[in-house]
């Protein structure tokens, strides 16, 4: 389990430096959580936003291509009439839809189509792994572009962020959000869990991440959340970014995506996250616990007591 003691409280002032998120101009009682973490959903398929956003359980949502065909785009556009009714529906919240070019030019035109579409547009942008696509490519190309998207004052949300260094080059750029995948993160390291070797840097033990020119692994240079049960790396990270941005007075916001479950969504509270995008499966379930269940059904027994007594109130 992720240690609470862990936490920053340093966190909680380089939050109460950001704007609020609750904020309602001559209410007289105050919100009691005007520096609460925002809540997207993470998800393209609007029939599982609008309900979640309706009740007030979200106020923006993340994409992504997987996401976009999982609700049904198979073309570019099909795309453009699912991005522009999720942003019509909770405009004028965020909604991050990510680019689909590889290089610098085409993803700046790209980018700055889709920008067009609204202004509660978030253009996501991979930080890295170009190279993988095709080795020509130029490495810095996300870097570049969220540099130059931020000069074109378009708000940009750095994707596919697995350590704290990509989170604070990408915060440099310019990015508004920045964007940890915890949850494949702890998924690969579950998935390579060796109990017999002792925890800390748990990613690098794994040989497959040799530094290819030299003998040594790469679990000092290749820094990710070290210390503490290897199964808990993705809770980590954030912590880590958050007192990285807290130390330097970073205002990227900390998005917290691939969340898988519950216990995740406390880990991150408790890590100092920003936003956390939630699959809406999860946020189904947020009003629920066995517990809360169980005393419902009770009180709603009791409660039978009291039926005929309830005196009508006059509107
Ligand atoms: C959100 O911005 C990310 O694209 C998303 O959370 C990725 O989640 P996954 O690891 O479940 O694909």
């Amino acid at each position: 389990m992720f240690n609470i003691y862990q936490t920053k409280a340093g966190a909680h002032a380089r939050r109460i430096r950001m704007s609020e998120i609750h904020s309602f101009p001559g209410k007289k009682l105050p919100h009691p959580a005007p520096h609460a973490p925002r809540i997207f959903a993470d998800t393209a398929t609007i029939t599982e936003i609008e309900p979640l956003f309706k009740a007030g359980i979200i106020s923006g949502i993340t994409t992504n291509p997987t996401l976009m065909k999982k609700a049904g785009a198979k073309s570019w556009n099909d795309a453009l009439k699912i991005s522009k009714n999720l942003l019509k529906l909770v405009h004028p919240n965020p909604v991050n839809l990510e680019l689909t070019e590889l290089t610098e030019k085409k993803m700046i035109e790209q980018a700055r189509e889709i920008a067009s579409w609204g202004d509660n547009v978030v253009i996501k942008v991979p930080v890295g792994g170009y190279p993988a696509i095709d080795q020509a490519f130029d490495p810095f190309t996300g870097l570049k572009v969220i540099r130059t998207l931020w000069e074109k004052d378009i708000k940009t949300n750095a994707t596919l962020i697995f350590n704290s260094t990509q989170a604070f080059w990408a915060a440099n750029a310019g990015a508004t959000f920045i964007s940890p995948f915890l949850g494949r993160l702890a998924d690969y390291a579950y998935k390579n869990d060796h109990p017999e070797r002792t925890p800390g840097n748990s990613l690098y033990w794994i040989e497959d991440h040799k530094d290819p020119h030299s003998d040594q692994n790469l679990f000092n240079t290749e820094y990710v959340a070290s210390g503490g049960p290897r199964k808990d790396i993705g809770a980590r990270l954030i912590q880590e970014i958050s007192a990285i941005f807290t130390n330097y007075d970073i205002h990227s916001e900390i998005l917290a995506a691939s969340i898988r479950n519950f216990a995740q969504l406390s880990e991150l509270l408790l890590a100092g996250a920003d936003i956390l995008t939630v699959p809406a499966h999860v946020l189904r379930r947020v009003p629920d616990h066995p517990l809360t269940t169980q005393g419902m059904a009770a009180f709603f027994d009791d409660s039978k007591a009291f039926d005929e007594k309830i005196a009508p109130i006059p509107l």
